[in-house]
């Protein structure tokens, strides 16, 4: 069944579009339509979170509260959500404790950046009522404030707990959102822009028969930008964010298999269990409101030579699953990507899950992501090195890396060169030599080709110098226990 109109809660009201623009981004239709001009538009990229609004989603049968980037949210994406803006939070007279706390701790000067912030703070309290340190700066990650300091909105973070809590969520919110999803491919037309948001994996794979020029959207915080930096129209949008299929986490006995519409968040906490590293590297993979929007599908779809997750993927020898109709076939991340933005998804195909090797004893990863700021950055060099090291010999070693070449890429004559050879020094500088073979980068605005080849080789040695430090605390561990 389909409909033609999207409907999704505004606040607590159920309100519902039809016949208009797909390409329309929350914060225009906010700003533009409806005339609640609380949330501002900094970048229109993603960048800055003056934008920021929060959704509620239903993940099994629970609202969940998450902060995203409005600028880069296309409207239809809310259908069977709950949309909160600033306007919202006030109860009465009774400001909202993330509003409260910014005016007590003085967290707001010019006020520009501050209905993002408070936006921010909200999903905060909503997912952490009395938040660590950590969790505030983690929600704060995707918000920049040029005038008043972060000092006074982190005080405001922590203190907010405090504060008498102000209920803005309705008791029946459950019900409504239930409601809404009730299984029908939603969709959204223009004259000329279409915009379908099917509901399982056969219907999308239909849609993609169909409809073989349609644009897939996931997360949309690369595709989006195509409209709101290139100012280019989409005429046929196909979301999959609502495809039950691809929403799933799964396990084999040997690997994890990653729908391909799961969020970072999502699954970032299964993927740490597994590699603690690749944890680490997603926590710094944009900021929060990306990765609750951003999917490792759309990073391998946007085949970017500087997205995060494939040169760790391929290291890991990770596989995908790719549907075109009715047919299936499975590939190896390395084998997806061929030119620049060239890869091997075929039209009316698309990528149904990825499949992450678990962890294998005796092995270790090393991720080391290279950008000038530790959130919210963009890396100019991503390095994956995974090592089985035994006996002090090199037994097996996969390196790959991102903003070395125009795709994510393995380095096959860096790993050669330490394949099967002593583990020390003079065979990791050989190694270290041999990536000049592998890879010939560019200059560009995030680094020099120079630069670039330096810190990669300088990566292998610090992994080799880590390595050994961390054998070496094994070993002491070991003496101390034994003496004790
Ligand atoms: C502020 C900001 C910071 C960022 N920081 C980082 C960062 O640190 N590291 C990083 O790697 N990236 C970063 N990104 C880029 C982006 O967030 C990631 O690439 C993200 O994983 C994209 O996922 P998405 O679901 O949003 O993809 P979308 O934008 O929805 O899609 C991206 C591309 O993949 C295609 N696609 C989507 N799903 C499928 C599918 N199932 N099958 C086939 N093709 C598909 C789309 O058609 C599109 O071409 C950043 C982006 C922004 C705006
Ligand atoms: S306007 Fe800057 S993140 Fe949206
Ligand atoms: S208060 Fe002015 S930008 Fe933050």
């Amino acid at each position: 069944m389909t409909q033609t109109t999207i409907k999704f809660l505004l606040n607590n009201e159920l309100h519902s579009v039809e016949n208009f623009d797909p390409n329309t981004t929350v914060l225009n239709y906010l700003r533009n339509d409806l005339n609640r001009c609380g949330t501002k538009e900094g970048c229109a990229s993603g960048d800055c979170g003056a934008c920021t609004v929060v959704v509620g989603e239903l993940e099994n049968g629970k609202v969940r509260y998450k902060s995203i980037n409005s600028c880069i949210t296309f409207l239809p994406a809310l259908h069977g959500k709950q949309l909160l803006t600033v306007e919202d939070l006030k109860q009465g007279d009774q400001l909202h404790p993330a509003q409260q706390a910014i005016v007590d701790c003085h967290g707001s000067q010019c006020g520009f950046c501050t209905p993002g912030f408070v936006m921010s703070l909200y999903a905060l309290n909503k997912n952490h009522p009395s938040p660590s340190k950590d969790e505030a700066m983690e929600a704060l990650s995707g918000n920049l404030c040029r005038c008043t300091g972060y000092r006074p909105i982190v005080d405001a973070a922590l203190n907010m707990g405090s504060y008498p809590s102000c209920q803005t969520t309705e008791p029946s919110t459950t019900e409504q959102l239930q409601a809404i999803n009730d299984g029908c491919t939603a969709t959204l037309s223009n004259s000329v822009s279409h915009y379908f948001s099917p509901t399982s994996i056969d219907e999308l794979a239909q849609l993609l028969i169909d409809y073989p020029k349609a644009r897939l959207l996931a997360g949309g915080t690369d595709l989006a930008l195509e409209v709101t930096q290139f100012h280019r129209d989409l005429s046929t949008i196909v979301y999959v964010g609502n495809v039950a299929e691809l929403k799933t986490v799964t396990e084999t006995e040997s690997s994890l298999v990653i729908g391909s519409a799961v969020t970072y968040n999502q699954c970032v906490e299964r993927l740490e269990q597994e590699y603690p590293e690749l944890g680490e590297m997603i926590e710094r993979l944009g900021s929060l409101q990306i990765r609750n929007q951003g999917t490792i599908g759309g990073n391998i779809g946007n085949a970017s030579p500087i997205g995060d997750m494939p040169p760790v993927l391929i290291a890991l020898d990770a596989t995908m699953t790719l549907r075109r109709g009715h047919n299936t076939r499975t590939i190896k991340v390395a084998d997806y990507f061929h030119d620049y933005k060239v890869t091997d998804l075929k039209p009316n195909e698309f990528i149904q899950s990825i499949e992450v090797p678990k962890a294998k004893p005796g092995h270790v990863l090393k991720i080391y992501k290279i950008s000038k700021r530790i959130d919210d950055d963009i890396s100019a060099i991503l390095g994956a090195l995974y090592f089985h090291i035994e006996n002090q010999k090199v037994q097996t070693f996969t390196a790959a890396f991102g903003g070395m070449a125009a795709i994510p890429k393995r380095a096959l004559h860096c790993e050669a060169a330490l394949q099967g050879q002593p583990w020390n020094e003079l065979n990791v500088e050989s190694a270290m030599q041999a990536l000049e073979l592998d890879f010939k980068p560019l200059s560009d605005v995030r680094a020099s080709a120079e630069y670039r080849m330096d810190v990669a080789k300088n990566l292998l040695m610090k992994s080799f110098l880590e390595i050994n430090q961390s054998v070496g605390q094994q070993k002491t561990a070991t003496r101390v226990t034994g003496y004790a």
